[in-house]
């Protein structure tokens, strides 16, 4: 370990601690079993008959409460890290007591991960006992940004509990949602398409679905730049990220100021990978709990 004392640094401190040790020990004896002032200066001066100086030491039970400490100090020191790089005797080190505890978790709790592994969504998503691990990992790792009841925040982070979704709905899409995480990129389409064409297609893209909607002059701007990505129908393309359009759920708000503004400017919404956070049993207690 790089922050740990080299040879010559721990030895110094060892012969320190040594010393600073013999040092203590010798002053307590010194003051119990020593000479004693009073016998080298046997003429103290007294006053008012009975007042004399006195270097008298303290009670005799103090000694030995420190031998005791003192006694205490030496065999901690012998079986606990203390003394320089000394391991001691026990080895005992915060690494190898988290490490002894992590052991024992696992033994304790691996069986049932194993087993909530196999188990299939339908049957997690009755498991209550199962369903509150999995609110409080949603609480932990997710309602900062989708809201406690993974209702979302409006202009800012999908609803997870509707029935629209950007990247799909099967359990394997949504673990890889929440494994890798997803990049939706969209371009701002304002510098393309210039102020008025913005303002056609979000009237269009607001009146997709309906029948009047193909008269409408986005219409051909919308064949034209956006049916890659959003479909003819406006209705989406899972593995972009494409939101569907025909529909009346918009992540971004659906005012035709909220339309233009998307469009105008583009969105970037990005959901964070978790695979570093999260393990896969955590993950499909999510998507369990997720698609119940
Ligand atoms: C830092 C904020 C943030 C956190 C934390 C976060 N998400 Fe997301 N999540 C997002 C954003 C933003 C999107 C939308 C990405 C986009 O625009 O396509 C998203 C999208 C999703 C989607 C896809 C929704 C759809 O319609 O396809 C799922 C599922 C999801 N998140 C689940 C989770 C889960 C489960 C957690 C916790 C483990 C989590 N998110 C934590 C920001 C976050
Ligand atoms: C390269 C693919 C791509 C193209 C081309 C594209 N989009 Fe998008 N669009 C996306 C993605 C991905 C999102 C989701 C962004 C996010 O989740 O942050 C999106 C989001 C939107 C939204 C916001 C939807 C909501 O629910 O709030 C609107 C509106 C929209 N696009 C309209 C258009 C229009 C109009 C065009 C053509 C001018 C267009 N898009 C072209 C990929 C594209």
């Amino acid at each position: 370990m790089a922050d740990m004392p080299t040879d010559f640094w721990s030895g110094w401190i060892v012969g320190l601690a040594i010393v600073g040790f013999a040092g203590l020990v010798m002053l307590i004896f010194g003051i119990y079993f020593g000479k004693q002032p009073h016998e080298e200066a046997a003429e103290a001066p007294v006053w008012d008959s009975d007042l004399s100086e006195g270097n008298n030491p303290a009670p005799l039970w103090w000694f030995w409460l420190i031998l005791a400490l003192m006694v205490f100090c030496v065999m901690y020191l012998m079986l606990y890290p203390g003394l320089g790089s000394y391991a001691g005797a026990l080895h005992w080190s915060q690494q190898s007591q988290y490490e002894q505890h992590h052991a024992e978790f696992a033994t304790v709790h691996d069986p049932a991960r194993h087993a909530l592994a196999e188990t299939p969504y339908a049957t997690l998503a009755q498991d209550t006992v199962a369903m509150s691990s999995a609110a409080r990992l949603f609480a932990d790792n997710c309602a900062a940004c989708h809201g406690a009841d993974a209702k979302g925040q409006h202009n800012l982070f999908p609803n997870l509990r509707d029935s629209d979704w950007l990247w799909g709905s099967t359990p394997e899409q949504i673990t890889q949602t929440i494994t890798a995480g997803r990049n939706a990129v969209m371009i701002p389409w304002l510098s393309v398409l210039g102020e008025e064409k913005v303002k056609q297609v979000a009237s269009y893209v607001r009146a997709l679905g309906t029948p009047q909607a193909d008269d409408l002059p986005g219409h051909a701007v919308f064949m034209q730049f956006c049916i890659a990505c959003h479909g003819a129908d406006g209705s989406g393309n899972q593995l972009l990220g494409a939101p569907r359009l025909n529909d009346n759920i918009w992540l971004y708000g659906g005012s035709q100021a909220d339309v233009e503004l998307s469009i105008a400017k583009g969105r970037t919404g990005q959901m964070p990978s978790f695979a570093g956070r999260l393990d896969a049993t955590d993950i499909r207690l999510l998507v369990a709990w997720l698609t119940r």
